[in-house]
Formats: structure tokens, sequence, C-alpha cells
């Protein structure tokens, strides 16, 4: 089997294509003036596997054509699927865009692996999906560490609980109380944040939107200091700029979107499952 890297995930091609012992496939790709994607595989193997995030409309029919360049057995690994929050019709005539995703990728692979995905939703739309969660890594990173975790809503604690079971620390969710008809608290249900250091573990940080909103209540109460994890650092319209200005310290994100965050790795749990 050869590893073939798409221009998304080239340092997690690369981990993985090194844990497993395995070549990485020379590939050429280039982009022609009318904004056309090519894509041109040098591998004589007959077995593969395409690694390569989905964040973008270009990084989708860039895996699209190495997929259609190649022979034999194939693998997707799309570490962070794009399109998959929009998993369902919400509104009459809506696109289900991760199940047209999915037609097109399993056209061409046997086994899509992926890394937290975002809902059990999105997962249905795929045959033969293998979703990673990247959580315990997480709580890996932090592990020893003198603080707490909290999830930015009660929809993303199952994720927290798994981070913070292997860090060994506290966890809670941030909670909307309703103090009366026209004010509305939001604060950790059950612990004290006052003169802690927390981390807001989320799955994904896209506009940064939630984990923003989540410290400034949180600081409100008197942490200390405040963190983001994210298994996604999708960090699109300069979230970055505007997370690291508010006062939070710091990012820390896996590498299923390569971004100077990225501190966390997943290429072992993808190794583990190739
Ligand atoms: C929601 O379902 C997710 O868990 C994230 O909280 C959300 O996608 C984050 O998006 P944003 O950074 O744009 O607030």
């Amino acid at each position: 089997m050869d590893i073939v890297a798409c221009p998304s995930s080239p340092m997690l091609a690369k981990r993985i294509a090194e844990i497993k012992n395995l070549k990485l496939a020379g590939v050429e790709y280039k982009k022609f003036p009318d904004g056309e994607l090519y894509a041109r595989i040098e591998s004589k193997e007959n077995e593969h596997a395409v690694v390569g995030s989905i964040n973008s409309n270009d990084d989708l029919v860039t895996f699209i054509l190495a997929l259609e360049a190649l022979n034999g057995k194939k693998i997707a690994v799309i570490p962070y699927a794009g399109y998959a929050r929009q998993d369902k019709v919400f509104l009459q005539g809506e696109a289900v865009s991760i199940r047209a995703v999915a037609k097109i990728i399993e056209s061409y692979a046997e086994k899509v692996i992926t890394v937290n995905i975002h809902s059990s939703d999105a997962a249905s739309h795929f045959r033969s999906l293998v979703n990673l969660d990247a959580m315990p890594l997480i709580g890996k990173y932090y592990r020893s560490r003198d603080v707490i975790m909290l999830s930015p809503d009660k929809g993303s604690l199952e994720r927290v609980k798994v981070a913070a079971s292997v860090a060994n620390c506290d966890w809670d969710y941030l909670e909307k109380r309703r103090i009366d008809a026209s004010r509305v608290e939001i604060a950790p249900k059950n612990i004290d944040v006052e003169g802690k250091n927390v981390v807001i573990v989320d799955d994904i940080i896209s506009t940064g939107g939630t984990v923003l909103e989540a410290a400034k209540q949180i600081f409100g109460l008197g942490a200390k200091k405040i963190e983001v994890a994210c298994v996604h650092a999708v960090l699109a319209s300069f979230a970055a700029v505007k997370i690291l200005s508010s006062g939070i310290s710091d990012i820390i994100a896996t590498d299923t979107v390569e971004k100077v965050f990225s501190r966390i790795s997943v290429a072992e749990i993808i190794s583990a499952n190739l």
C-alpha cells in the first residue's frame, strides 16, 4: 500500500506513512488559470490510502481527482469531513450535502475513515465508515495539568467527558438559565470556575463564535486562565486572531486541519485503522 497525500493534509499523511512504514506516492497537483484542478499520482501499488481533509471545495475536488487517478483498492481518509454540518434537510428543498459527498467518495473507495465527524446523522450517510474519536488525545495532552474542562453547551458534553476522564480532571458544561423575561445567565452547571484554569473543549472551532461567547461568560465568573481545545481547527473568518485577542491564552488542536495550532496528531489512531 502507498499513502497518497492531498494538499490539505501533507504532514498528517507523512506521519501516517512513517508510522506504517509505507511510501508516500509522488503527486502532482495544479490549478489551471480558469480554476480547474488537476491531479496525477505516481504509484505502482494496487492499494492506496488517500489522506486529505475536506475544508474547501478545492479540497473536495482534489480528493475525488486523486481517487480517480488510482487503480485498485482505495481507502479514503478524510480527517476533517467538511459538509457534514448539512447532514439533513432543515428546510424543504435543501441538499443533504454530506450524503452527496459520501456517494461520490464511496463510488471510488471501499472504506472511509473520518475523525469526529460532525454527527451520527452525518455518519449514517456512509456505507463503510470508521469514525475515530480524538477526544482521548486531547485528554492525554492535558494529563497532569491543573485544569478543568468545560463544554460550551450540553451537546458537546459527552465529548468533554471523554477528554476529561483521560486528563483526569473535573468537567462541566455551560448552561443557559433564564433569570426573568429579559435576562439570561450562562454559567457552568455545577462547578465554580473562580481562580481556575479552564479549557473549553469542542469538536470544531469554525468562526470561533461559540468559544468566544463561552470564554466571555467564564472570565466574567472569575476564571484565571482560559485555553480552547478542539479536534478540527477550521478557524474561518479571522477566528484565530479574534480568539487570541480576547484574553484566551492558547488554541490547542489536532492535525485534522493542519494549522500552527495543531499540536496533537491523529496519525496513530488513523494508522491503527488502516
Ligand atoms: C456545534 O455543533 C459544534 O460543536 C461547534 O460548537 C460549532 O461548530 C462551532 O462553530 P463556531 O466556531 O462557528 O461557533
